[in-house]
């Protein structure tokens, strides 16, 4: 990682980014108002970056957000011999594969950005080989491969366990039809990649329908692919020899969307967000109404004003369409301030309730069960000092602080910018009062 690169008050260790020393410091208590665009969406960009490494020639991805996890996959292609630099004025990637030379993936920015699991089907399909260690667990859970490793191994795949890495390796590839066990979203990713470049045709049923694998789909189209069905769950790809590189608006980041409009709907304000797909959001949008905001559809974008005495709801996270447990940790944070009780069933991770904890120091009365959060609301939250252990359960927490009473200091925001591109300046520019203590 070039020093240059680095954001201030980060630490760069052997090839990667680690801790910031930075926090947010929150004063609770102002409305949010205004017009406000989202970033390029963090959960699109990733799996896109992972398929360029298989065009013979140069992609641009454009819309590409300044994330720690895009820094990292960017380190991590550069690693692979790939060329990856910022353009158009920071707003884009350029990413040319043509100089891939190394098939093996650095194991230190692996554990950064465990979702580099979905380079072994682009790699493997590219380069007939990929070493990738295991990505392990996370703050949210086991995360287990098993499903990336059933559909590739059915696609021909042959995997071997070596010093904690897994080695792919290619022998004679085939399209064949492959029904997951879980609508997994990585796992779907990964094998509608490496079935884009093998012979024959390759149908997933039971795949994962969320929009990032519409827009990876998209993407892969635009580079020569032959793939339908994203966004269903029976995705059908017909494999072609060679792909070439193409230019790609990334789509809104959704749960950024999400996260702006439970800001709205916990502070009572009134925001516009310019650049939502409103269609992305409508589990969300369903549940904010619940509770007593009002979210319109002016055409383009998405208006949302919170309520000034919110109603509890009970929620259940589900894959898309259902409720995305991206969204869990934030309706957690609002649903602390309702005016009854409300019921959370976490059906994704098995640990993703880390905010609990966090949000009980500033006064929320929430009791978890396993997958069961049962929140007893409270008048007012008051602000304090809490940490962020994951990317969304920090966006909880600067929630949390800005409709406490007092000063909310949030450290361990190095998990918030993994998905957040500078959360703090839009906030600020709606009206928040936050800043970034280096
Ligand atoms: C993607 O993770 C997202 N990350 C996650 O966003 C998101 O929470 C998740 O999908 C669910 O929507 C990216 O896209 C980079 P899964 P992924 O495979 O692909 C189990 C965020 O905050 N499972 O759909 O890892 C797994 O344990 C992050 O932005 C298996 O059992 O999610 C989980 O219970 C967090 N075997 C469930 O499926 C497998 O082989 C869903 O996981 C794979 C997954």
């Amino acid at each position: 990682m070039d020093q240059k690169s680095l954001r201030l008050g980060q630490v760069a260790v052997a090839g990667g980014v680690m801790k910031t020393m930075s926090e947010f410091i929150i004063t609770g208590g102002n409305r949010l108002s205004g017009d406000i665009a989202v970033s390029g969406g963090k959960n699109a960009v990733l799996p896109i970056m992972a398929a360029s490494v298989m065009a013979n020639s140069p992609c641009i991805l454009h819309n590409a957000p300044d994330l720690i996890d895009v820094r990292v996959m960017s380190e991590i292609l550069r690693g692979l011999g790939a060329v990856v630099e910022r353009v158009d004025s920071g707003r884009s990637l350029y990413i040319d594969p043509s100089t891939l030379k190394s098939s093996v993936v650095d194991e230190t920015l692996v554990r950064q950005v465990r979702s580099s699991i979905f380079l072994i089907g682009p790699l493997v399909a590219k380069l007939g080989k990929a070493t990738v260690s295991y990505p392990g667990g996370c703050d949210i859970g086991q995360r287990p491969i098993d499903q990336h490793l059933k559909g590739l191994s059915a696609l021909g795949v042959v995997f071997e366990e070596a010093h904690g890495n897994i080695v792919a390796q290619a022998h004679k590839l085939q399209g064949t039809g492959i029904h997951l066990d879980i609508p997994s979203v990585g796992a779907t990713e990964n094998i509608m990649m490496c079935a884009a470049m093998v012979d024959g045709v390759t149908v997933i049923r039971n795949a994962a329908k969320e929009p990032e694998i519409v827009d990876l789909q998209g993407f892969l189209n635009a580079m020569g692919a032959r793939i339908r069905g994203a966004g269903t769950d029976v995705i059908r790809i017909e494999g072609v020899r060679a792909l070439e590189g193409c230019e790609h608006m990334v789509m809104p980041d959704r749960i950024e969307v999400g996260t702006l409009m439970a800001a709205a709907a916990i502070t009572a304000g009134d925001i516009y967000i310019t650049n939502a797909v409103a269609e992305h959001v409508q589990a969300v949008t369903s549940k904010l109404r619940e509770v007593g905001a009002t979210i319109s559809v002016p055409g383009k974008g998405l208006r949302v004003r919170g309520p000034n005495r919110r109603r509890p709801t009970d929620l259940k996270t589900l894959p898309y369409p259902g409720f995305p447990t991206d969204m869990q940790p934030q309706m957690m944070a609002l649903l602390s301030i309702a005016e009854g009780t409300s019921v959370i069933s976490e059906t994704i991770f098995e640990s993703r309730f880390k905010q609990a904890e966090e949000l009980g120091r500033m006064g929320a009365r929430i009791r978890t069960e396993g997958r069961t959060a049962i929140i007893k609301g409270v008048p007012r939250l008051s602000g304090a000092r809490v940490v962020s252990s994951d990317l969304r359960s920090g966006a909880s927490l600067v929630l949390a602080g800005l409709a406490a009473e007092g000063r909310t200091i949030v450290s361990g925001i190095e998990n918030v910018d993994r998905g957040y591109e500078g959360i703090e300046r839009k906030l600020a520019a709606l009206g928040a009062e936050i800043i970034r203590q280096e």
